[in-house]
C-alpha cells in the first residue's frame, strides 16, 4: 500500500470517528457530570412532591417498571418498595456512575428488586416489556424526543402507561428546552397512547399518565362508566 492511500485511510477514518462523536454529543441536551446532578437531585425542595407522585401511580405489587433518567433514584426508590416483593424496577439512564449510585443506594436501603440498565440516547433497551414507563423531567433534555417515545413504546405491554412529568414552555429565553404537553399529547397519539389520566399536583409542570386503549386501560373503564350514566 502507498503511503498516500495510507493516509486516504486514515484521514476516512478520523472523519468517521469524528461525525459518531459528534452526533453522540448532540442527542442529549444539558448533560451534567453524575456529582453535579447527585446534589441537585436531592435537594429537599425537590424531593417534596416524591411520595405524593408514588401514590398517584396506584402501583401493586409484582409491577414491571421502568424509571426512564433514573438520576439519583429519588423516584426509583420508592417506586421499588410500591412493587416489592415480585415487581421489578428498571433504573435506566445513560450514565454508568449515576446507575451505580442507584445500585449502592437500593443495598443500603434493602431494596432488592432494582436492577440498572443502561439505556442509549434513544432507546431505554429494556430488558422486558413493562407496565408503566416513568419520565421525571427527562424527555426535554433528549434531542430526539419524538424517537425516544417511539423506542419507548416498543416496550410497553399492551396496556401499560407511559407517564410524563415535564415543564411547558413559557416566554423566557431559559425556557427554550422544556416541553410543551401538546407536543407529547401528539407524538402519543400517533402511537395510539392517549391522555388517561392527569394529576395536579405539581404547580408548575405537567404529570400525565399516557395508555393505549386495550385490557386494563383506564380508558376503557372510562368509557364504560360513561356509557353506563348514558352520556
Ligand atoms: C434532570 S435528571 C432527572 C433524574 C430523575 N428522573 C429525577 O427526577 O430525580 C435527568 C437524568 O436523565 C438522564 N438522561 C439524560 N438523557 C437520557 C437518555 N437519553 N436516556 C436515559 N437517561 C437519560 C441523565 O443522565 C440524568 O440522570
Amino acid at each position: 500500500m502507498t503511503s498516500r492511500s495510507t493516509l486516504l485511510i486514515l484521514c476516512f477514518i478520523s472523519l468517521f470517528v469524528l461525525v459518531v462523536g459528534l452526533k453522540d454529543a448532540s442527542t442529549q441536551l444539558e448533560q451534567k457530570p453524575a456529582d453535579e446532578y447527585i446534589k441537585n437531585m436531592e435537594k429537599p425542595d425537590r424531593v417534596l412532591k416524591v411520595n405524593e407522585v408514588v401514590e398517584k401511580l396506584k402501583l401493586k405489587p409484582g409491577d414491571i417498571v421502568a424509571d426512564i433518567g433514573s438520576g439519583s433514584g429519588v423516584y426509583s426508590i420508592p417506586m421499588a418498595k410500591a412493587i416489592a416483593p415480585n415487581g421489578v424496577l428498571y433504573a435506566v439512564d445513560i450514565d454508568q456512575k449515576m446507575l451505580d449510585y442507584v445500585a449502592e443506594r437500593a443495598k443500603k436501603e434493602g431494596v432488592t428488586n432494582l436492577k440498572t440498565v443502561l439505556g442509549e440516547y434513544d432507546d431505554p433497551k429494556l430488558p422486558v416489556n413493562v407496565d408503566v414507563a416513568f419520565f421525571h423531567r427527562v424527555l426535554h433534555m433528549i434531542e430526539r424526543r419524538q424517537a425516544y417515545v417511539n423506542s419507548t413504546a416498543k416496550y410497553m405491554k399492551p396496556d401499560g402507561r407511559i407517564v410524563i412529568i415535564e415543564k411547558n414552555r413559557v416566554d423566557s429565553p431559559d425556557s427554550w428546552m422544556w416541553l410543551n404537553q401538546s407536543d407529547v399529547d401528539n407524538w402519543m397519539a400517533a402511537l395510539a397512547f392517549y391522555p388517561a389520566e392527569k394529576f395536579a399536583v405539581f404547580d408548575d409542570r405537567y404529570f400525565v399518565s399516557y395508555q393505549r386503549p386495550y385490557g386494563n386501560s383506564v380508558l376503557l373503564k372510562k368509557k364504560k362508566e360513561m356509557e353506563k350514566k348514558g352520556e
